[in-house]
């Protein structure tokens, strides 16, 4: 983590935060000062409630001493929820960009794409399917999923899925990346699996980025971040894809405050951006 700067906070004169934030950072590796203030004081009070401690102090104290509370919290700041072809309109411009992203490449090289925060694998799989869909066919490619919560990414890797994971997806869609595994059980496909490799990393982590990246999907997960840990993860994604990549966001974040002359949007409404150069 050595690249991982230590976000000044507002509230770091708070005894209270100072407690939780270094038992924190120090039982899971996770920075608490880089989440929104308003996520970390919801969650605070809901868990100083269950446990019945006193005050905010009181279940500071609490997470100093205890581990699992400690896991359990940096859990709890963000949700696992997550969807194959979630909002469906991205996906289908992606298969159109995908191959025209892959004529203008240098030389023969595959193409490399990111998931960040891709929790139990959906998007990155969604991904790996839209690249074997696309016409005409783009070349050889890798997803990579990342996410720091190892239980979302024990199930990415397992590629098995329960019907409510699957309910509401149009059948074609299905088809596409997954195959029946018993009654209400579903299977990712082998050659969506055999393209998708899983790592455990932290976004807030610069040094583990992967580099020369073709596409970034960073969709859901800046959301949970202050403005400035924000701006300061993007800067850091743009150095990391090759000119002209793409970075596409969740639909209600944004490149708000972020220098104009990284990116060019290619579809706004879709939050799907083109790297300048
Ligand atoms: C709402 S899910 C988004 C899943 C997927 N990208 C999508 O849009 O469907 C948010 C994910 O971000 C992950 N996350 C939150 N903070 C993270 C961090 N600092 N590093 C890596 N992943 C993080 C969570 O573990 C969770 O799986």
């Amino acid at each position: 983590m050595s690249a991982t700067p230590r976000f000044p906070h507002p509230w770091d004169d708070l005894p209270w935060f100072g407690i939780l934030a270094d038992a924190v950072v120090r039982t899971t590796g996770l920075d608490l000062r880089a989440y929104k203030e308003s996520a970390v004081v919801r969650r605070v009070r809901a868990r100083a409630k269950a446990l019945g401690t006193a005050d905010a102090e009181d279940y500071a104290r609490r997470v100093a001493g205890d581990p699992a509370e400690a896991s359990r919290f940096a859990r709890s700041l963000s949700v696992a929820v997550s969807g194959f072809f979630r909002d469906p309109a991205v996906f289908e411009a992606l298969g159109g960009l995908l191959p025209k992203l892959a004529a203008r490449r240098e030389g023969p090289r595959g193409l490399s794409l990111w998931s960040v925060g891709c929790s139990k694998g959906q998007e990155a799989y969604s991904l790996a399917a839209t690249m074997l869909h696309a016409r005409p066919a783009p070349p050889p490619f890798r997803v990579l999923g990342t996410d720091r919560d190892e239980q979302a990414l024990a199930r990415a890797r397992e590629g098995e899925y329960e019907h409510r994971d699957v309910e509401g997806l149009p059948a074609d869609l299905l088809a596409r990346v997954l195959v029946r595994a018993g009654a209400g059980r579903w299977r990712v496909r082998p050659e969506v699996r055999g393209r998708v490799e899983f790592r455990t990393a932290d976004l807030l982590d610069p040094a583990s980025y992967p580099g020369r990246l073709d596409l970034i999907s960073c969709r859901n997960v800046l959301i949970y971040l202050r403005r400035p840990v924000q701006i300061w993860v993007l800067e850091h994604m743009a150095s990391t894809l090759v000119p002209g990549g793409i970075l596409v966001l969740g639909t209600s974040e944004t490149l708000l405050g972020l220098r104009p002359e990284l990116f060019a949007p290619w579809d706004a409404r879709l939050r799907i951006y083109r790297k300048r150069g």
